[in-house]
């Protein structure tokens, strides 16, 4: 950890629910009246934003596997020296939607890319900066792909950001046992909450594994 602030980290596959979830924990962190950054990867800077263009953009379908894995570091590095080393050092709470284990989870497991080498790489970009509690949100692939495509079709993103949507089923479920396989590496940072109930049960639990880390 860096400053007195807490980095807390959401991670899942497609659909998992992690947006609502983060929203819903803003809320409880704004009521306690705790300083509070909420942010994202990738996109959570200016330039971070023009990366995820490039990650997300369906007509992307031939980026190769090392420079999809090397722009996600980029996104990184840029988002914790600008945003995140800062934010925890003025001792806010940081709600970061996917962060290191989604490389893990998406171009370790997923991809098949060699995964000390991402944590190699995850190590400089963060500059070990690293997340006091993570919370793995788990939905069985096919309800989270169901929601996700859904969602995109409403939404209209699937034109911008659909390449990951585009993955087989096979894809994402090797990105699911990656999560369940960090969530059982690292028990005592990594947890693993069920996203498939209502969003006010999933909200329950993730607050009672947030609220003794702001008890200071
Ligand atoms: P989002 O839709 O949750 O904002 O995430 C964007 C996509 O980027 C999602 O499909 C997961 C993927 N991703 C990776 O593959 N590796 C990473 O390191 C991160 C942060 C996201």
């Amino acid at each position: 950890m860096r400053g007195s602030g807490k980095l807390i980290t959401f991670e899942g596959i497609e659909g998992c629910g992690k947006t609502t979830q983060v929203d819903l924990v803003c809320r409880f962190v704004e009521k306690r009246g705790l300083p509070l950054l909420r942010t994202r990867e990738p996109g959570g800077t200016r330039i971070g934003a023009e990366i995820r263009k490039m990650l997300l953009d369906p007509q992307n379908r031939n980026l190769a596997d090392a420079a999809e894995l090397l722009l996600y570091a980029a996104d990184r590095a840029q988002h914790v020296q600008e945003e995140i080393v800062p934010a925890l050092e003025r001792g806010a709470v940081v709600l970061c939607d996917r962060y290191t284990d989604a490389t893990l989870a998406y171009q370790g497991f997923g991809r098949g890319l060699d995964r000390p080498m991402i944590e190699t790489l995850n190590r400089m970009a963060t500059g070990g900066v690293c997340p006091a509690l993570t919370l793995f949100i788990d939905v069985p692939v096919t309800v989270g792909l169901a929601r996700a495509r859904q969602r995109n079709h409403q939404d209209g993103v699937a034109d911008t950001e659909g390449r990951f949507e585009e993955e087989a089923v096979s894809f994402h479920t090797r990105v699911r046992e990656g999560y369940l396989a960090l969530t059982a590496s690292e028990p005592a940072r990594v947890k693993r909450v069920d996203g498939n109930r209502s969003p006010e049960e999933t909200h329950q639990q993730i607050l009672s594994l947030i609220e003794p880390l702001l008890v200071n």
